[in-house]
């Protein structure tokens, strides 16, 4: 047996030995397991329902550029205007309804995963913030090539947090209902 393996071995053993006194002290903490989302329609969280047009307007934007950069259509230059200043409201819409949720719910508060998604879409938000400020200067030039590279770029950062996001809900169980039933 190498000695890699043969360390692994011995701390598993190790683990197993002491499994029962390790106590994890933000476990401890009153209402870790509270979970349930309190920004919500009937019981729907809202910032679930609102992140989705953040996610598609950030697309319609790279849409937008590529097809300008095709076209040379003025249209799709005004195009990704509007869907880069859309997305970045929306976006500031669904992030103050999450930032709610994270400092009002304690079990969403307490878990590091949380605030990594919080920094993750404050730096997504600045990226489409940017790409909207650099298009009022004036939407046509901006398109190419910096425009469209801000977009590409956005869309790979918002598949990121929505993916993030979606880590919070599938893995941690966070925002949905406590008893499944309701
Ligand atoms: C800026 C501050 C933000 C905070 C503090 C935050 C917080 C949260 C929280 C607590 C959840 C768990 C579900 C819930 O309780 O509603 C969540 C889910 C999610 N977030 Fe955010 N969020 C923020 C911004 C964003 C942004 C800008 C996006 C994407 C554009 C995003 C995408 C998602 C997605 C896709 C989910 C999973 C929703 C589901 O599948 O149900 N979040 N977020």
């Amino acid at each position: 047996m190498s000695d890699t393996s043969r360390e692994k071995v011995m701390e598993k053993e190790l683990v197993e030995a002491n499994s029962d006194d390790l106590v994890d002290p933000v476990e401890q903490q009153p209402n870790f397991y509270r979970l349930e989302s309190r920004i919500a329609l009937a019981g729907h969280p809202i910032h679930a329902m609102l992140v989705s047009f953040p996610i598609a307007l950030t697309a319609c934007v790279l849409g937008a550029d590529t097809f300008y950069w095709w076209t040379g259509d003025l249209f799709w230059a005004r195009a990704g205007l509007w869907a880069a200043g859309t997305a970045f409201l929306f976006g500031v819409v669904a992030g103050i309804t999450g930032t709610v949720e994270l400092l009002s719910v304690p079990g969403i508060r307490q878990r590091s995963a949380s605030w990594t998604h919080f920094i993750v879409a404050v730096m997504l938000l600045s990226i489409l913030g940017m790409n909207w400020g650099y298009r009022l200067l004036g939407y046509e030039e901006a398109v190419l090539p910096f425009g469209i590279m801000f977009s590409a770029f956005a869309v790979g950062f918002a598949g990121f947090t929505g993916w993030h996001g979606g880590k919070l809900v599938f893995e941690y169980q966070i925002g949905v209902s406590s008893t499944g039933s309701s």
